[in-house]
């Protein structure tokens, strides 16, 4: 039977011995209790695992010789990503690379450099390529001006045959999205939209410098739908300062009127160690982990009982979105933009801090504009560090993709074999209840996340990593 509210068995408050517990629903199967132990003992740094190995295993001797080399060895069907990294403001909360515009120049001088790369890239790749995906990400990707947008589409569209059925997706702010820019691009062959919400309390939008009305937002996403956008996405981050079980279900409630195809209910990476400006946030407002968990809940339910899927780890989709298709297919892969139902398995990425995953290698550019300006527009590529893969690193990332989109993975008697320490390491999250290990006939394995275990799944992927960073590199797991 389905319990429709979350639950906390004893608030924080209630002493540190005080046995508390946590019920929260994941589709129709109740979490077992959390126990306070539990979190304490895996609430600890773990990847998000957009990429394997993750970022902080790459090293500086990869470069830009390595990257044309990857390039040369790239397939046929690609997905483009392109980094527009200004934003007119800086939120407090953000992990993105961005930079805050200072003259709109700056936006000129930037795109001069995108479209010297894209041409490098093209030439690299030797012949033109079919785009059958193509995501501009930020940053806020509407300070272009209309001139702007439309220059750095010609400028793709003449290098690349963007392919009639492929998903073009741009990241929205709505507090600085005209309709004429949406209007604009759904006329050159936009067809998606992300917008970013966070949270709609003001007590939590003043923490986090980021003001925007309910208002604005419904009124975007509803006109951007007549406009022919489909697969529109809403992304909400919970763990925000100031955030309470009660905001967060009035967050969740206004949202959900507004019936985005899909939602990313992303846990807030705190990271002041890596993003300076989060020393900005009010610490001691930040909801512990307990609470980040109750809130994570309730959106497990709200979003459920509104009949939208758990997509993975942190994304709902209604039933007839893509994503959902591509979880029941059994399709749905994680990229640097989080889970996707894309075609294509090769990103190439333009701009400063894009990150490339392609000809087996991950390859990503510098961050300081005037570097990356200067690099490209002198012919050169301007990665600043990557990895090329090998095969134990394929098949692990390979593993690890089937636990982040499927809280499952199958493992044949070889991999058995092979990661036996790892097995071994897993009877560990069995006995806490975090993971079950079947066994059949032939010798295969098959690892799945238990629905506990699944709010730990960052820790469950974790087990298949061979290449963990030292503490710092990475947010925690809740
Ligand atoms: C690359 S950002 C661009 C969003 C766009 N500029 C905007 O402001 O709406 C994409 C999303 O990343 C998420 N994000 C950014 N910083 C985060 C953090 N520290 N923790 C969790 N999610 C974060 C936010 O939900 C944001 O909408």
């Amino acid at each position: 039977m389905r319990r429709k509210e979350c639950k906390i068995g004893a608030p924080m408050g209630a002493g540190r011995d005080a046995a508390w517990f946590l019920i929260v629903f994941v589709g129709t199967m109740p979490f077992p209790p959390v126990t306070e132990e539990l979190v304490r003992r895996y609430d600890v740094e773990a990847p998000r695992y957009t990429s394997y190995p993750t970022v902080p295993a790459w090293t500086s001797s990869f470069g830009p010789a390595d990257f044309a080399h990857a390039l040369e060895r790239a397939g046929d069907a690609l997905s483009l990503y392109v980094h527009l990294p200004f934003c007119r403001e800086l939120c407090t909360f953000c992990g993105c690379n961005m930079v805050v515009l200072r003259e709109r120049s700056q936006i000129d001088d930037y795109l001069d450099a995108v479209e010297a790369e894209l041409a490098l890239v093209a030439a690299t790749l030797g012949r033109r390529r079919r785009l059958v995906q193509v995501h501009w990400g930020g940053g806020t990707p509407t300070s272009l001006d209309e001139r702007q947008i439309e220059r750095t589409w010609r400028a793709i569209e003449s290098r690349f045959d963007v392919d009639p059925a492929a998903e073009v997706a741009v990241e929205i702010d709505p507090t600085v999205t005209r309709t004429s820019q949406i209007e604009l691009m759904r006329g050159l062959g936009f067809n998606r939209l992300s917008i970013g919400v966070q949270d709609l309390e003001p007590a939590v939008q003043q923490a986090i410098n980021r003001i925007q009305t309910a208002e604005e937002t419904e009124a975007l996403l509803a006109y951007a739908r007549s406009l022919g956008y489909r697969g529109v996405n809403v992304d909400l981050i919970y763990g925000l300062p100031h955030q309470t079980a009660a905001s967060w279900a009035k967050t969740l409630s206004r949202v959900l009127a507004m019936r985005p195809d899909r939602a990313a209910v992303y846990s807030f990476a705190y990271v002041p160690q890596i993003r300076h400006h989060q020393r900005l946030l009010p610490a001691d407002a930040l909801p512990p982990s307990v609470q980040k968990l109750e809130l994570l809940g309730l959106a497990y339910d709200a979003f459920e009982a509104a009949g939208y899927r758990p997509i993975g780890m942190d994304h709902f989709a209604r039933e007839d979105d893509e994503l959902s298709i591509a979880q029941r297919k059994g399709t749905l892969r994680r990229n640097f933009q989080g889970y996707t139902a894309s075609p294509a398995s090769e990103v190439v990425a333009v701009g400063s801090t894009g990150i490339s995953d392609v000809g087996g290698v991950y390859a990503q550019n510098v961050r300081p504009l005037p570097r990356y300006a200067a690099a490209v527009r002198g012919g050169a590529f301007a990665t600043e560090r990557g990895i090329a893969t090998t095969e134990d690193d394929r098949l692990r990332r390979e593993l690890i993709q089937q636990v982040m989109c499927h809280f499952r993975a199958k493992l044949e008697a070889p991999a058995v074999a092979r990661f036996g320490a790892e097995l071994a390491r897993l009877e560990g999250l069995v006995a806490e209840g975090l993971v079950r290990l079947s066994k059949d006939t032939g010798g295969a394995v098959t690892v799945e996340a238990t629905p506990l275990g699944r709010i730990f799944v960052r820790n469950v992927a974790a087990v298949f990593d061979a290449r963990r960073r030292p503490e710092g590199s990475h947010s925690k797991a809740v």
